[in-house]
């Protein structure tokens, strides 16, 4: 058998559709257009790339979109002064601010400084204490993404087995929190987990989010389960040519494919949805604010 792939590029843009229409209706019989405020300290690659993408996407579904493009040398004070403002800005419904900051920034002051009704990451405390404690929170994008997929092709997720592998507070804890709100029974692996195969062989549900290449290997899956793979790392191809990369996820593709009843790709499968949740989640912010 080999598995459903999970195509993260049309769910997403389905999405964004949607997300389109709400916003022109929104336009149309409020005045009212949503406006996302990115800020990118500094000139991380991989950040400007995104950064790039997210604006694009914004304006694309209608929306506002303020870029805030910092030098790297910024200051604390600077960069709060701005967020600030942002949160004083009655057209600025969401505000996300690029991770990673350079070093000398304390990125949890940071986050918190950002009026948790406009985060549309989901970082804050508060957001992250509300989806903890089962209330209504703005939920980091890529978890959400996520959960939309699984929901998409399982439906009810109530009593599944679910293994997160990774911890890390954008992903991997708040995935653990969303599949745990769905009634699943949750385990959080980690790079210390004893028999990491043993314990995802017991998943009917893999999300990997570890950021190491290819770890999570066919053999690791049970048959039929449902894998998320939230990697995105990109490896030496040599049988490209020389010099050439090609990008990878966190799971061995080729051979979990075998087992697998549904996989998503990299690229092409949880990637595209984290923007479209971040669409999602600032039209969702726009819509509270206005009541
Ligand atoms: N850097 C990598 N992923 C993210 C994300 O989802 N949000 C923010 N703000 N920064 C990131």
């Amino acid at each position: 058998m080999t598995a459903r792939i999970i195509d993260g590029k049309a769910f997403a843009a389905t999405v964004r559709e949607k997300v389109a229409t709400h916003v022109a209706r929104l336009k149309e019989e409020n005045g009212i257009t949503p406006g996302l405020a990115v800020v990118l300290v500094g000139e991380d690659p991989a950040s400007q790339v995104y950064v790039r993408s997210k604006g694009k996407q914004t304006v694309e579904v209608g929306m506002n979109s303020y870029e805030h493009r910092l030098p790297a040398e910024t200051s604390e004070n600077e960069l709060l002064a701005l967020i600030e403002r942002l949160n004083a800005d009655p057209d600025v419904h969401g505000i996300l601010v690029q991770l990673p900051l350079p070093g000398h920034l304390n990125e949890d002051l940071v986050i918190n400084a950002i009026d948790p009704a406009k985060d549309v990451d989901g970082f804050h405390i508060s957001n992250v204490g509300l989806l903890a404690t089962g209330q209504k929170a703005m939920v980091p994008c890529t978890p959400l993404g996520c959960l939309m997929m699984l929901r998409d092709h399982h439906g009810d997720l109530s009593g599944m087995e679910a293994v997160v592998i990774g911890r890390s507070n954008i992903v991997g804890k708040p995935m653990a929190q969303l599949l745990l709100r769905d009634s699943c029974t949750v385990t959080i692996a980690h790079s210390r987990t004893r028999d990491l195969p043993g314990v995802v062989r017991r998943a009917d549900i893999v999300v990997a989010a570890v950021g190491r290449p290819e770890m999570v290997q066919g053999d690791w899956i049970k048959p039929g389960a449902t894998v998320i793979d939230v990697g995105i790392n990109r490896i030496d191809a040599p049988e490209r040519g020389e010099g050439k990369t090609r990008l990878v996820g966190d799971v061995h593709f080729d051979s979990a494919k075998e087992v697998a009843g549904a996989i998503t790709p990299v690229p092409g499968g949880v990637g595209p949805m984290t923007i479209a949740c971040l669409l999602a989640n600032t039209l969702t912010a726009c819509c509270r604010a206005h009541g």
